[in-house]
């Protein structure tokens, strides 16, 4: 049995079902004492008991990543528990498809309290133990590819894009004190994909979570020292890093702006600089005529 984890404690929230169950059964059967997080605490309470009658060590917690308070018990319960944490999976997140004209605020806020403040939270508890023992330690957010933009998951989609911002932000911030944080972006066939039809089209059955739980597990152990602040995508069979946000050149510079030298920078400079956008790389409509019938070869008239 691989053992890559031995020795390690872990808190993976989230993890009554889906990616979150997947990640904290392959964390125990790689040797880490593990904190079985769910908003849910019978399914906490189910994957952790999984876990000790595989012989494995686990213990239950139904705290919400969304509550600061809860997300640093959760944390003070894997130290009392089990002497340290040297890893967290933030895994818990939800999810609703909603065009802008259709979004309700309730389900906004719940969204983005879950999603990005529950990272924080749960983040910044982490970091305050793992730094108090001082040997360092390893975050593993769960962004999205959803981060690069999406039809009808808008609010999702930005809070994806604020846990990569937050990854890249902490990894500087905690490199220092030997702390590492990555993202994965995963694509696994779990009740998040059931929801959505066009989800369900780009991931069949036999994606599974246990698919992804390798490269939350690399991220966690030892192997992956001096990997930080990657954003890391996998989907079943694909595996590769996601590339980063980026000042682009040109770089035009003039001490003042003024709306005709805008106007000009965007005529004359710009139109071609555009950038296809979204993960379905959509080509700008100012560029497309350009783009549109490229691979065909031109003619003469
Ligand atoms: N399934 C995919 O293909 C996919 C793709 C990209 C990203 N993700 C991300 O992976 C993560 C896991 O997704 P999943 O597909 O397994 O979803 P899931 O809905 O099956 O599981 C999410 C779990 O999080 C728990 N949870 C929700 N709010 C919580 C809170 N406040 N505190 C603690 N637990 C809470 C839920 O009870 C649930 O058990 C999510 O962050 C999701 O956004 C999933």
């Amino acid at each position: 049995m691989d053992r890559l984890l031995n020795g390690k404690a872990v808190v993976v929230t989230g993890a009554g079902r889906g990616l979150g169950e997947a990640f904290a059964v392959h964390a125990a059967q790689a040797g880490a004492a593990v904190v079985v997080n769910d908003l849910d605490a019978d399914l906490a309470e189910r994957t952790a008991a999984n876990i000790r009658e595989h012989g494995g060590r686990a213990v239950a917690s139904g705290h919400s990543v969304a509550d600061p308070e809860q997300a640093q018990a959760m944390v003070e319960l894997c130290v009392a528990e089990f002497g340290a944490i040297d890893g967290l999976v933030s895994n818990a997140g939800v999810n609703y498809e909603a065009l802008p004209w259709q979004e309700e605020p309730d389900q906004i806020r719940e969204l983005v309290e879950t999603n990005v403040l529950g990272v924080i939270y749960t983040g910044m508890a982490a970091a305050k133990a793992m730094m108090a023992q001082g040997r360092g330690g390893s975050i593993v957010n769960i962004s999205s590819g959803a981060s690069l933009g999406q039809r009808k998951l808008a609010t999702y989609a930005a809070s994806k894009g604020a846990v990569a911002s937050l990854t890249y932000s902490w990894a500087l911030d905690m490199e220092d004190v030997g702390i590492r944080v990555n993202a994965v972006c995963p694509l696994a066939h779990t009740r998040m994909v059931w929801k959505s039809e066009r989800s369900l089209r780009n991931c069949p059955p036999d994606r599974t979570p246990s698919r992804i739980a390798p490269v939350v597990l690399f991220l966690l152990g030892d192997g992956s020292h001096g990997i930080t602040g990657q954003l890391i995508r996998c989907n079943g069979p694909q595996l590769h890093i996601v590339g980063q946000p980026y000042l682009k050149a040109p770089i035009l510079e003039r001490a003042v702006w003024d709306s005709d030298s805008v106007q000009r920078a965007f005529d004359e400079v710009f139109s071609a600089h555009l950038e296809p956008y979204g993960l379905e790389k959509r080509v700008p409509p100012r560029l497309r005529k350009w783009t549109e019938g490229a691979s065909t070869p031109l003619r003469s008239a």
